[in-house]
């Protein structure tokens, strides 16, 4: 996600979408202010685009574990430092690959999910061409998606911080003498949850091993907060201080949460992004989660045989997803109507569509417009159309885009390729990526 430091980047990139805005708000903008069943708590002022400011909700979820979760997930992390006397090669090692031989199940899934591919293409593609020139962007950006010490390039050196003309603070940076780049790019990788100064963390549990038997690793420390909901906050939310749009931070994943009734009833991120613990954390790219998450109603109204006016309604509610639907400022869930010919093509001309998504300009400056769902929202289009001569069939379908902002994002960044040579192919990868994952969650035909 873009951060503050993004931001100038951002900002080069804005003039080529200003007239592309332009047509994204006509296409969906009046179409897609929500037309929500407003429900106590849902988040949202009374124009459905802003986010009610937190104070407003009394406490759901007690942040029990908060600093515990705090000082794990502090950022920068340390080295790890020496391996502990007496343990063998695979012990100390930090690679996911070793702990695999041991944890075979966790690892099959981690390897699947999206963690393990958090130095994407879109992600690595970027910072190769940052890292000799801006490496606290790099370093920022790794935080949540390499964070341990041993996948940075780059390290601060010990020379004094000091200050430039604008009271901003610069610090130097060195060659960082622990770096492995064969870990960086495994991205989020086990031991970013588990292993601090070697030792690891997990949720409490009996040994499994009989007594007297010496353990692995030095055994592990059982910490309640790993099933917690708070642990995930460290990366899935912006500090309150970070960069916020209509008084709704960029990522506010865990706060929109706290504001459901999944809190209250003590449903966690966990409990549906790791069923039984398993390693998966499937979401929007997933066509199965996001069925389950959606009720889909969909009513024909008139056929216009003998108005020659077609009239539908397709809405869908989020009853599944315990945070704005979908979370993120990037992807798009699309409604869209339209009549087909003969030959089941799209008859051009004749389709309305509906956005729910939260649609932000590439520069962060500006929110279009806010259609995601709280828990128990609806949002839906409403088609009056003429039926076409050639029209043998109304369609009603919901595409999800699960990668939309950055699909824009990358092509406005591929007009000048100049500006990242090294980065290049990966960004073209990553765009190609962003195209292939759109899938078709829901359609219907109604023939006429
Ligand atoms: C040589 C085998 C071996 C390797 C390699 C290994 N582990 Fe383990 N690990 C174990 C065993 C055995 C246990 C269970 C110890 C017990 O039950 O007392 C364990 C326990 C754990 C636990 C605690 C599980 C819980 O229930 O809370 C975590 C977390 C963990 N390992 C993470 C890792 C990570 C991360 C790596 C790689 C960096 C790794 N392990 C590498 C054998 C291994
Ligand atoms: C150390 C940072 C970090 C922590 C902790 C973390 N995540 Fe993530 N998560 C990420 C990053 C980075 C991505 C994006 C990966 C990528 O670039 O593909 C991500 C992606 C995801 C996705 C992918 C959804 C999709 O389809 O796009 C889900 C779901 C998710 N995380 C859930 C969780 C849950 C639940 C927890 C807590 C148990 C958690 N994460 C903890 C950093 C983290
Ligand atoms: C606060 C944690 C955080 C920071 C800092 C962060 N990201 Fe992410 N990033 C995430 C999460 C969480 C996701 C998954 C959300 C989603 O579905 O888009 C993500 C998704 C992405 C994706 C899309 C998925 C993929 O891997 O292709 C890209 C690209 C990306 N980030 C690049 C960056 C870059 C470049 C920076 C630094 C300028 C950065 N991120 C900083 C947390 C973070
Ligand atoms: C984004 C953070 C994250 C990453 C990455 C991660 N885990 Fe976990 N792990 C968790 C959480 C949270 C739990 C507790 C889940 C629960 O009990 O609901 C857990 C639980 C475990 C357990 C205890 C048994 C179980 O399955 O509940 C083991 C062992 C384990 N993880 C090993 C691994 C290994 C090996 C990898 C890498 C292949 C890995 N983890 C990657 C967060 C993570
Ligand atoms: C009641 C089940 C449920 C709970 C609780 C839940 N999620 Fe989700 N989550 C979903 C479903 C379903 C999706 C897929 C639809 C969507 O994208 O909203 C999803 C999607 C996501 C995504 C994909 C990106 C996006 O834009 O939607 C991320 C990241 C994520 N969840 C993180 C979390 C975190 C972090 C928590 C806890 C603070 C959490 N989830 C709690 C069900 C849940």
């Amino acid at each position: 996600m873009g951060d503050v430091g993004t931001k100038a980047l951002w900002v080069v990139a804005a003039g080529f979408v200003a007239a592309f805005l332009v047509v994204a708000w006509n296409k969906y903008g009046p179409e897609s202010k929500p037309k929500s069943t407003a429900y106590p708590g849902s988040g949202y002022s009374e124009d459905g685009l802003h986010a009610k400011p937190l104070s407003e909700y009394p406490e759901r979820a007690e942040i029990q574990h908060a600093e515990w979760v705090d000082s794990f997930f502090s950022f920068p992390f340390e080295p790890q430092g020496d391996v502990p006397e007496g343990w063998n090669e695979v012990e100390g090692s930090l690679s996911p690959d070793t702990c695999m031989l041991c944890h075979p199940t966790q690892y099959a899934d981690w390897k699947e999910s999206w963690h393990a591919d958090a130095m994407s293409p879109g992600t690595l593609g970027q910072l190769v061409d940052w890292d000799d020139h801006k490496d606290g962007l790099v370093g920022q950006c790794q935080t949540c998606h390499a964070p341990l010490a041993e996948q940075h390039p780059k390290t601060v050196s010990d020379a004094p911080v000091t200050t430039d003309e604008h009271g901003h603070t610069k610090r130097t940076y060195v060659d960082n003498p622990i770096y492995d780049p064969d870990l960086r790019e495994k991205g989020l990788i086990c031991a970013s949850c588990h292993v601090r100064a070697h030792q690891r963390y997990g949720p409490p549990a009996e040994s499994t091993l009989p007594e007297g038997t010496p353990q692995p690793h030095g055994g592990f420390t059982g910490v309640e907060a790993f099933n917690d909901s708070r642990f995930c906050y460290s990366c899935h939310d912006f500090k309150p201080n970070q960069k916020a749009l209509n008084g709704k931070l960029l990522q506010e994943t865990y706060e929109e949460w706290r504001r459901t009734s999944y809190a209250e009833e003590g449903t966690s991120c966990q409990d549906c992004h790791m069923p039984d613990g398993r390693h998966l954390w499937k979401g929007i790219h997933d066509k199965d989660m996001v069925r389950e998450a959606i009720r889909f109603e969909y009513e024909v109204e008139d056929l216009g045989t003998e108005t020659g006016e077609l009239r539908a309604r397709l809405a869908i509610t989020n009853i599944g997803a315990g945070h704005r639907l979908p979370t993120y400022t990037t992807p798009q869930i699309t409604l869209i109507l339209e009549q087909v010919d003969a030959q089941g093509e799209r008859i051009e001309g004749t389709e309305t569509l509906g956005a729910v998504a939260r649609y932000i300009t590439p520069n962060l400056k500006k929110e279009y417009f806010d259609t995601r769902l709280m828990p128990g929202e609806s949002h839906g289009v409403d088609y009056v159309h003429a039926r076409h001569s050639d029209a043998v069939a109304l369609v009603g379908r919901v595409e999800v885009w699960p990668d939309e902002a950055y699909r824009r994002f990358y092509e406005i960044k591929l007009r000048r390729p100049e500006n990242h040579p090294l980065g290049k192919a990966q960004l073209e990868e990553a765009l190609r990526h962003c195209k292939e994952r759109e899938f078709t969650v829901w359609e219907e035909t109604t023939r006429f």
